[in-house]
């Protein structure tokens, strides 16, 4: 097991993913992206004709959720059972009822157990764990805890700049409606106490990845 344990939270859009996958990849990390988990159980919702409005119906699948995630930055994907759903759990069908799937309280308690298995069997030299509540809830003894935030404005234009099968209106109302409801569960907009601020509107991102590697290292 691993003692580098690298915690990252922040907004959709503050470019906590790409930046956490390519630090991990320049520290030869391993890199856990944990909306990924809630992702591939809002696509085997979907998959499975429930609804996601329905904690009932999203908690009876808990049984049968198969899922695996690859944690080397270099060789990333995402499976449930035989399908490889890397891209399909990024589709605007899917971002739309995640949301649903991540206020279920016992898919958070399942989904943290299978998050701590991994962090625990990590044979990498660190790992970096980044969403909503790794800082606070899934490591919050974490050597290194970090909420990665950015004006309003530069997350909806990143993301925007990511989605192309959306316009940018749609785009910016799917985030406004998905961080409401998401902080309704999950406090990711302020630091805990002994959390590291990094605010990214101002930095591209390479100086954001070398402003995580400072941090990691000691350096801020
Ligand atoms: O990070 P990403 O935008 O892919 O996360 C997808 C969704 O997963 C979030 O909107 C949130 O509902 C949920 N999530 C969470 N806790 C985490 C990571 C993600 O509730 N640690």
């Amino acid at each position: 097991m691993t003692d580098m344990i690298v915690a990252i939270d922040g907004p959709a859009g503050s470019g906590k993913s790409s930046v956490s996958k390519a630090t991990a990849a320049r520290l030869g990390f391993d890199y856990l992206d944990t909306g990924a988990a809630y992702r591939a159980l809002a696509w085997f919702a979907l998959a499975s004709s429930r609804d996601t409005a329905d904690s009932q119906q999203v908690i009876s699948l808990l049984v049968d959720f198969d899922y695996e995630i690859g944690t080397n930055p270099g060789e990333y994907y995402v499976r449930v059972g035989e399908d490889d759903v890397t891209e399909a759990i990024r589709e605007p069908r899917v971002t739309a009822v995640v949301s649903d799937i991540a206020r279920v309280p016992e898919v958070r308690a399942f989904v943290t157990a299978l998050f701590r298995s991994i962090i625990r069997s990590s044979p990498a030299a660190g790992i970096i764990v980044e969403g909503r509540d790794i800082t606070t809830v899934v490591a919050p003894d974490a050597p290194v805890r970090i909420l990665l935030t950015a004006s309003p404005e530069a997350r909806m234009a990143r993301r925007a700049a990511e989605v192309t099968t959306q316009t940018a209106e749609d785009v910016a109302a799917q985030l406004h409606k998905r961080d409401s409801a998401d902080s309704r569960v999950v406090d990711f907009m302020t630091a805990a106490p002994g959390v590291t601020t990094l605010d990214s509107t101002d930095l591209d991102f390479e100086g954001t990845v070398r402003a995580v590697v400072d941090v990691i290292n000691g350096g801020t």
